[in-house]
């Protein structure tokens, strides 16, 4: 049997939807092990959803839900969107699983016996409202540097300096919005400094690290590696410590354990032999990773495999980032786009193509520019290969009772060499010079077609006729084994009229013997330019005129109210941090506007369906006070907010909303109630939330 190789793609966090930023290395990672498939190599894909940390509770919690709902919404989300895009997984598999609490505990275990684990009292930021830690991201508060307020425990957005959360001014909890304090509490630490040698050792001798990345690694292990903090105290969602109750194993720890947990399903599944992927010595451990998650699979993850006797990675593959139109995906912009909202208009193999085209072994970043996905597709996938085969198969349809005769492809040392490099460059993951090659082989296939004429041969010779058929038909064969990796589909379809099973490479150079072509169907048609614009930022978001119809306090949080609403055409309820400044008799019989499409969460123990808008300045906050009629909608330079589904709170504050000296801009442009600029109920300048 053949030497085992297990191939990953990072865990997808289980917190929020599949991107195209994701995409990037879930269809790379399964190009790479489509051709190793392809090859007749004895490759596996495992992947799973990261479902632990910080993050995951508190979100669950803001939703009203547990973390296990939320992370099963995300597993069946997940799946559904990879198999939308062919993403072909030999094991899906989840974090929060019984085999990565087992292997969790294992290493664990294993480390601490060995030494390599040890306890030590820290200091860190806590909200005594909350009554928990609080990761830097969930404290905020004023920018040491320039000032800006609501900035993030790690960095401002507005200078774009980065500090220690504990420099931020007048800190606060995201949470409660409370001043935290400082609290210690004993975490376990792994002794990554133990292993700085072995590490770089481990780093320099493999050949097939990509050398840029070495530089940073060997840059890192020669400033000092300090040691890691694998614990978090509860609450938390994730796999409580052996031996410990209110002590959780930090995401970072078991989630790469989530690649063994996944593999041994897999192999539980299938009957197969765990060892041979992760403890017997011959495997290969391949990982595909983003350029963001380097320092955990290079340095810690190595480590800890090391000191718990398991096999090592063999190849760690880093890609760049994806960018929209040369920037950042960004949600305001409206060049963020999830998975769903990509299937929902084209089909998987326009993008797969676009990526195959751009990818290499380079850590560069990628960007996906909408003119020119369109050019691509159109003029390379489109015209150059699928109306070629499909003008080919009609043409032997309609004249030739679908007859095929075991032929040679036109050109054939030359294909047989573009076929060659085409396959070393699948291996050296350079995709933009496989397309390359496949479109100098598709190229070959129309120039011969249309010299030979088949359609006037046609009128004296039959027999020559079948001969330039069946020599293009040979040559589409090729084409769609050694397009198969990035067009699983499309060559799938291709086989299906070919009357042949799957693609393997052993067939590439056998003639198709003689047979009747099975029906076919034109394979993909062009992208019109109309189908893959982005979103106007207000088709994201659903702003309405309400009323308020009744006002109360909240019975468990001082800085709350709980409002009724007529919204129009419904009613619906909401909790507002505004209590500060407005009494309940003041907001009773007022025009407010509301986010009608957020997801309702629950507050401290009561529903809110929404959130009202206010601005605020300092201590000040100020209600949006829209003058148009109950229930109609806000809009944004000349577009109606409308939303087709609901947002999360984070995707809300992707938008810029403001307020200056009273007048209301979104995204920078005027938000409009019935035609007229919104104002704020007294003339503030301030973010809007
Ligand atoms: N959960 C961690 C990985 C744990 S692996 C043991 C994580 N998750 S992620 O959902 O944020 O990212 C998953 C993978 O997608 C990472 O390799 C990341 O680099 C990649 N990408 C996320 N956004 C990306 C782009 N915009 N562009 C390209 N790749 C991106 O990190
Ligand atoms: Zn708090």
């Amino acid at each position: 049997m053949s030497r085992k190789i297990v191939v990953t793609a990072a865990l997808p966090y289980a917190n929020g939807p599949i991107h195209l930023g994701h995409l990037v290395e879930y269809i790379q990672t399964d190009i790479y092990v489509r051709f190793l498939k392809l090859k007749g190599l004895d490759a596996i894909y495992i992947c799973a959803d990261d479902t632990h940390g910080a993050p995951i509770e508190i979100n669950a919690r803001k939703q009203g839900i547990t973390p296990e709902q939320l992370i099963a919404r995300s597993y069946e989300e997940h799946r559904r969107d990879f198999a939308g895009f062919q993403v072909d997984f030999d094991h899906f598999h989840s974090t929060n699983a019984p085999e990565n609490k087992h292997f969790a505990d294992l290493i664990f275990t294993r480390l601490r016996e060995k030494g390599d684990i040890y306890l030590k009292e820290i200091e860190l930021t806590y909200c005594p409202q909350c009554a928990r830690f609080l990761p830097d991201r969930y404290v905020m508060g004023a920018c040491p540097r320039c000032g800006a307020a609501d900035q993030y425990g790690d960095a401002c957005e507005s200078c774009n300096a980065t500090y220690e959360t504990t420099e931020l001014k007048n800190a606060y909890c995201s949470i409660c919005k409370t001043p935290p304090v400082r609290k210690s509490s004993a975490h376990y630490f792994f002794r990554l400094s133990a292993y700085a040698d072995w590490l770089r050792g481990y780093i320099e001798d493999n050949p097939h690290f990509q050398e840029s990345i070495k530089g940073y690694l060997l840059y890192w292990i020669n400033s000092g590696l300090k040691d890691w903090d694998i614990s978090r105290d509860a609450p938390y969602f994730g796999f409580p410590i052996v031996g410990e109750t209110d002590k959780y194993y930090y995401v970072w720890l078991d989630a790469p354990i989530g690649y063994i947990s996944s593999t041994a399903k897999f192999c539980a599944d299938t009957g197969r032999d765990f060892a041979e992927y992760w403890e017997r010595e011959g495997s290969e451990i391949v990982h595909f990773i983003g350029k963001d998650i380097i320092y955990f699979h290079f340095l810690f993850w190595p480590a800890v495999l090391k000191g718990a006797g398991f096999n090592l990675p063999s190849k760690i593959f880093v890609h760049g980032f994806l960018t929209v139109n040369g920037e950042k995906m960004s949600k305001s912009r409206g060049t963020f786009f999830t998975a769903r909202d990509y299937l929902d208009r084209l089909p998987p193999d326009y993008l797969r193509f676009y990526y195959a085209s751009h990818l290499s072994a380079d850590p560069g970043d990628l960007d996906l520019d909408f003119k020119h996905f369109q050019d691509t597709v159109n003029g390379k996938l489109v015209d150059n290969f699928c109306n070629f085969a499909y003008r080919v198969f009609q043409f032997t349809v309609k004249n030739l009772e679908g007859r095929v005769l075991p032929a040679a492809p036109p050109q054939e040392d030359k294909v047989r060499d573009l076929a060659a490099g085409v396959l070393v460059d699948y291996e050296s993951r350079n995709f933009h010079h496989a397309v390359r090659g496949l479109l100098e082989i598709s190229d070959i296939g129309n120039g011969f077609f249309q010299f030979a004429q088949p359609w006037s041969v046609l009128k004296t010779d039959r027999e020559a006729t079948l001969k330039i058929t069946s020599s293009a038909i040979e040559l589409i064969k090729r084409l769609a084994i050694l397009y198969s990796p990035i067009l699983p589909g499309l060559s799938a379809r291709i086989f299906a009229t070919l009357g042949l099973e799957k693609a393997v490479l052993a067939d590439l150079e056998t003639p198709l013997a003689e047979r009747t072509l099975g029906p076919s169907e034109p394979l993909l048609g062009r992208v019109q330019d109309v189908t893959f614009t982005p979103p106007h930022p207000a088709s994201l978001v659903h702003l309405r005129v309400a009323r308020v119809v009744e006002a109360g306090l909240h019975p468990k949080a001082d800085k709350l109210l709980v409002l009724k609403l007529d919204a129009g055409d419904h009613q619906r309820q909401i909790v507002a941090g505004i209590r500060a400044c407005y009494a309940p008799d003041d907001l009773v019989g007022r025009k407010i506007v509301v986010v009608a499409n957020l997801k309702p969460a629950t507050l401290r123990g009561v529903e809110s369906q929404g959130m009202l808008l206010a601005a605020s300045e300092g201590e000040v906050i100020s209600v949006l006070a829209p003058e148009a009629e109950v229930g109609s909608r806000l809009a944004v330079g000349g577009v109606e907010t409308a939303a087709a589904r609901e947002i999360g709170i984070q995707d809300f504050a992707a938008f810029t909303i403001e307020a200056r000296e009273g007048k209301v801009f979104f995204n920078g442009e005027p938000l409009l109630a019935g035609g007229v600029q919104v104002s704020t109920d007294r003339p503030v300048t301030g973010r809007v939330k």
